[in-house]
């Protein structure tokens, strides 16, 4: 087994769920099923209309959930140059802020004022950007997320071809040291999870598989969590 993927196997595999397909006029409803279901975290994606071509929720949505579930909340700012945004997403109860690269003129300095919030910093890749990306904020940050579609829709078709790039970054992350989790967003569901996580994801965002398993939410997340543990441990092999 490789090193790269030794250090994906040691870190823990993280469910996260989009509420991007939730039925949005009962979103406190399905943050309690998802906490119940027992995923790890819930992310909240804020689309601008500008970024990407869709427009979802702020900062006085996510805080009207907040009160109603424990699990962490993470903000996916799908967001032209976010600086504004990001001390509005901790106050409304968000622990990690995650920033496009592509969105920000001085990424670095976005960077270092989520930190300055108290909240853990993490940063988006699109399909078309390099893992070179995010080579000078690597220390800054706690998570990588690498998007296997493009943004701004739901029940898109995961691109395998990102898995090359999560298996350098996860490289990277191992060469100098870091304590990074690498995420994936989009298309992640029963037959996309073993490649991902093999190609060294540890936090697995997914929304249309899990709000669409006929099985309920608690299956499809334990089904998740199984699928990318087994592919780790063909890691691990
Ligand atoms: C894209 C969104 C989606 C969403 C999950 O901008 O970020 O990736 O979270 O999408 P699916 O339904 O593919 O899991």
């Amino acid at each position: 087994m490789t090193d790269a993927a030794s250090s994906a196997a040691r870190r823990p595999i993280e469910i996260v769920p989009s509420v991007l397909p939730a039925d949005f006029s009962r979103l406190g409803e399905a943050c309690l099923a998802l906490e119940k279901a027992g995923v790890d975290r819930i992310q909240f994606d804020v689309m601008d209309g500008r970024f990407v071509p869709n427009l979802t929720f702020g900062a006085d949505v996510i805080a009207s959930v907040r009160e109603h579930v424990s699990v962490p909340f993470e903000a996916h700012l799908m967001v032209h140059e976010p600086t504004w945004l990001v001390p509005h997403m901790v106050e409304a109860g968000c622990q990690t802020v995650i920033v496009h690269a592509e969105a920000c003129t001085h990424l670095h300095r976005v960077l270092g004022q989520v930190l300055e919030t108290g909240a853990r910093a993490a940063v988006a890749l699109n399909p078309a950007s390099p893992p070179q990306l995010a080579e000078y904020v690597l220390d800054l940050v706690s998570m990588v997320l690498v998007m296997t579609v493009n943004p701004g829709f739901g029940g898109q078709r995961y691109l395998a071809s990102m898995e090359p790039k999560l298996r350098s970054l996860r490289r990277t992350i191992l060469e100098r040291g870091l304590d990074v989790d690498l995420e994936v967003d989009g298309g992640i569901g029963p037959d996309t999870v073993t490649g991902a996580t093999a190609a060294g994801a540890n936090v697995l965002v997914a929304g249309s598989a899990l709000f669409r398993d006929e099985q309920g939410l608690e299956h499809a997340v334990s089904e998740l969590r199984s699928l990318a543990e087994a592919a780790r441990s063909g890691v691990q092999a």
